[in-house]
């Protein structure tokens, strides 16, 4: 079995990273916390609870930590993932409030509560997890181990020329959380899953249709790039229709930046490495994230061969399998949806 902790800014793809985390067996999903990113935190923890609601996860808490990035202004951004940040998706209002108590409180507790036990997985910017670790520098050392989704190792960024938006939102505590883990054994520092691997996991129309298939949808399942903009899904399972009309919006937000009609999945790739069910290699780099005002705030630069002669603070992932991933997705999203 897995326990996690996760993090995250729901948003299209931090829904499905919840949505393939609550259909696997193995994985039991301790807490889910809100970081404001792709919306603002009242927002993300109102995504949350909808989406974990929807997949019959309405027992897992869910807190609000952080109101506002470490030391810059808050961005969102509704372009990307709708104004409500679940693209045209409209899920039922959660029956549930957030937890009263503090998400940063609560990720301490629970790593102090079963040390060594359990996975933290961030795909949001670093803000909860920093004020986590300045309150509990033996996090490092507490956790079974840390995923994180961030950056952009070959300075290819996708908010900036050079910077990943998760990192862009938060720069300075994206540095925060690599010093901390400086210098701890190799096999304790975060994986992190950052744009050059994370844009390889391109979900596209047929992935769709698949899952439909998968979940047992009578009707087929027809997104296309010709359909009028806001078409609707009208398959019968709600968990089709839902994830459906939430990748409808990603699809033509992509294919707006010449992309193509597909979707980045960012966030599922990280849950399924968090989940140990995705394999992919990695590599040990000492991390410097740019945090000075200019152009190039929000990038990360990895020293992979010890030229800045710092210890390694992170293990940034090298090579993945999208092909597994998506059977993998389809196959779990699909038992779920039918469930
Ligand atoms: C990251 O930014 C967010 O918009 C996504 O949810 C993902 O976590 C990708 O850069
Ligand atoms: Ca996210």
């Amino acid at each position: 079995p897995v326990s996690l902790l996760v993090d995250c800014d729901t948003g299209i793809d931090d829904a499905l990273a919840l949505a393939y985390l609550a259909g696997q067996r193995h994985v039991e999903l301790v807490a889910v916390t809100a970081t404001p990113g792709n919306v603002d935190a009242d927002q993300v923890a109102r995504n949350t609870l909808a989406v974990l609601e929807l997949c019959g996860r309405g027992d897992v808490p869910v807190a609000i930590g952080a109101r506002r990035p470490l030391e810059v202004p808050l961005v969102t951004t509704p372009e990307t993932h709708g104004p409500q940040g679940i693209g045209y998706a409209e899920l039922p209002p959660p029956r549930r409030a957030p937890e009263e108590r503090d998400a940063v409180g609560l990720w301490i507790d629970a790593a102090r509560a079963r040390p060594g036990e359990l996975t933290a997985l961030v795909t949001a910017p670093l803000t909860n997890f920093a004020l986590a670790l300045r309150a509990e520098p033996r996090l490092p050392e507490l956790f079974a181990g840390v995923v994180l989704m961030g950056g952009a190792y070959n300075h290819q960024g996708n908010t900036t020329p050079t910077a990943e938006w998760n990192t862009h939102v938060d720069p300075h505590a994206a540095a925060e959380v690599f010093a901390a883990f400086a210098g701890q054994p190799v096999d304790r520092l975060p994986i992190v899953c950052a744009l050059e691997t994370t844009e390889r996991i391109e979900m596209r129309p047929e992935h769709v249709a698949a899952l439909a298939a998968a979940a047992g949808c009578a009707e087929p399942e027809l997104l296309r790039p010709e359909d009028p903009e806001g078409t609707r899904s009208r398959a019968s399972r709600p968990l089709v229709r839902h994830v459906s009309d939430m990748l409808r919006f990603y699809f033509e937000f992509h294919r707006l930046y010449d992309q193509g009609y597909v979707a980045h999945i960012h966030d599922v790739f990280a849950a399924a490495v968090a989940a140990g069910t995705a394999r992919c290699a990695t590599r040990a780099a000492s991390v410097h994230v740019e945090t000075a005002p200019g152009r190039l705030r929000g990038t990360t630069v990895a020293d992979f061969r010890g030229l800045w002669g710092e210890p390694p603070s992170a293990r940034i992932v090298s090579a993945n399998h999208p092909a597994e991933v998506f059977s993998d997705v389809v196959r779990s999203l699909g038992a779920l949806a039918a469930a």
